[in-house]
C-alpha cells in the first residue's frame, strides 16, 4: 500500500493498494467520522463492488444509501446532476455527512459536482476504478458535468477528502478502457518523467502499483503548485488539443484514450518537424502508443482539427497554450495564436 498526499486548497491521501475495497470504511473513517453516507455509481461497478463497499462502511459505523446511474457518458449530465440533488435532498442529507464517489471518471465528476454544490458543499470520497480516473480524474479538484454545448462546461474545483485507489478493481475493466487509461499514463511520461516512460517499456500489469503511485505523484506535484489551472497545470493537456479535435471529428466514435495517443503524436511530430526534439523522439512516442494497442494515425485531415480546435478561440489575435515536446520527458507550454494551428497541425500528420 502506498500513501501520497496532495496539499492544495484542501490536503488530503491518495491511497494506492490492492483489494482496499474492503478496508474503504476503516481508512474513511480516519479522515470523516462515520456518518450518513451516499454512494454514488453507474450501473456495471455496481454490479461489481458496491456490495463490497457497503459492508466495508457499515462495519466501520457508517449508514449507506446507495445511488445508481446509467454508465456512459451521458450521464455526466444535468438531469443526473439535479436527480442526485433532490435525492440526497430527500434524504435530508446534512454537512456532516458525506458521499462515495465509487466508478470512473464520469462518476467521479459527476458525483464531485454534485458535492461541491449540495449545501455549498459536503465532503466526498474518491474511489475510482478505472485506470483513467485512478492517474487522472480522481485526483487534482475538477468536478463538472456536459452540457448540451459541450463537454465539461458547467463544473468547480472541489477537492475530496481522500482518494482511495484499489487497482485490484481494474481486472475486471475491458481491455479498450483499459488501454484508454494507458494512453493519459504515457502522457505523464512524456510530459516530465523519461523514468517513467522507460518503465512503461515492460508490461505495465506487474508493475501496475508503481506506475499509478508515478502518475499520481506526477499529477500531485502540478496541482500543488497551479490547483486552478492557470499555469503548469495545462502540461497535462498533452495531445489533448489535436486530440479532442480527432474525438469531435469521429463524432466521439473514436474513444478519448485513442484520440490522445493520435494527438500526442501529432503534436510529437509537428514539435520534430519545428526543431523542437528528434525523429527518435516521435518514433519511440509512436512505438510505446502501438505497445497498449492504441492508434497513432489521424484519420482526419488539418483543416478540419483545426476549425474544430480553435472552436470558440477564434477572434483573431487569440493564442492558446500548445503543450510542445522537447524530448521524452520535457513539454513546455507554448503560447501559439489559433490561426497556426492548421499549419502546426499538417506537420503532424
Ligand atoms: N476531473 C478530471 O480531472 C478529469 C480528467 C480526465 C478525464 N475526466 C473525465 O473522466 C471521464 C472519463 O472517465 P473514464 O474513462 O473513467 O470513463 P467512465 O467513468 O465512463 O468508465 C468507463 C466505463 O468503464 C466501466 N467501468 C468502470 N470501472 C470498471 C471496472 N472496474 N470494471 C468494469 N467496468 C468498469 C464504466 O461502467 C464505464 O462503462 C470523462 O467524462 C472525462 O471528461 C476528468
Ligand atoms: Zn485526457
Amino acid at each position: 500500500m502506498r500513501k501520497l498526499t496532495v496539499s492544495a486548497s484542501r490536503t488530503y491521501d491518495i491511497i494506492i493498494g490492492s483489494d482496499l475495497l474492503d478496508s474503504a470504511g476503516a481508512l474513511s473513517a480516519k479522515v470523516i467520522s462515520p456518518c450518513r453516507t451516499v454512494i454514488i455509481s453507474d450501473d456495471t461497478v455496481a454490479a461489481l463492488y458496491s456490495e463490497r463497499l457497503i459492508v466495508s462502511l457499515k462495519a466501520a459505523g457508517y449508514t449507506p444509501e446507495l445511488f445508481i446511474i446509467p454508465h456512459g457518458e451521458e450521464s455526466k449530465s444535468a438531469e443526473s446532476y439535479i436527480r442526485i440533488l433532490n435525492f440526497l435532498a430527500d434524504m435530508q442529507l446534512s454537512r456532516s455527512d458525506c458521499i462515495f464517489a465509487l466508478g470512473g471518471g464520469v462518476v467521479g465528476d459527476l458525483a464531485g459536482f454534485v458535492a461541491t454544490t449540495y449545501l455549498r458543499g459536503i465532503r466526498f470520497i474518491q474511489i475510482p476504478t478505472t485506470l483513467l480516473s485512478m492517474v487522472d480524474s480522481s485526483v487534482g479538484g475538477k468536478t463538472a458535468i456536459n452540457l448540451g454545448a459541450g463537454k465539461n462546461l458547467a463544473g468547480a474545483f472541489y477537492q475530496p477528502s481522500l482518494v482511495i485507489c484499489d487497482y485490484s478493481t481494474l481486472a475486471t475493466l475491458p481491455d479498450e478502457t483499459f488501454s484508454d487509461g494507458c494512453a493519459e499514463v504515457i502522457k505523464y511520461g512524456i510530459i516530465n518523467d523519461k523514468p517513467l516512460f522507460e518503465k512503461l517499456k515492460n508490461p505495465i500489469l506487474p508493475q501496475i502499483e508503481d506506475i499509478i503511485e508515478n502518475c499520481v505523484r506526477n499529477k500531485r506535484d502540478i496541482v500543488n503548485k497551479d490547483e486552478r489551472d492557470n499555469g503548469v497545470r495545462q502540461l497535462l493537456n498533452l495531445g489533448h488539443t489535436a486530440g479532442h479535435a480527432v474525438e469531435k471529428c469521429s463524432d466521439f466514435e473514436i474513444s478519448h484514450g485513442s484520440a490522445v495517443a493520435i494527438g500526442t503524436v501529432l503534436i510529437t511530430r509537428a514539435a520534430a518537424s519545428l526543431g523542437y526534439c528528434t525523429a527518435d523522439d516521435v518514433q519511440q512516442t509512436e512505438e510505446i502508443f502501438k505497445a497498449y494497442n492504441l492508434p497513432t494515425k489521424c484519420p482526419f485531415d488539418a483543416k478540419s482539427l483545426a476549425s474544430v480546435a480553435q472552436g470558440d478561440k477564434k477572434r483573431a489575435g487569440a493564442k492558446i497554450n500548445l503543450v510542445i515536446p522537447f524530448g521524452i520527458g520535457s513539454c513546455k507550454l507554448v503560447p501559439t495564436p489559433v490561426e497556426e494551428l492548421e499549419a502546426i497541425f499538417s506537420k503532424g500528420l
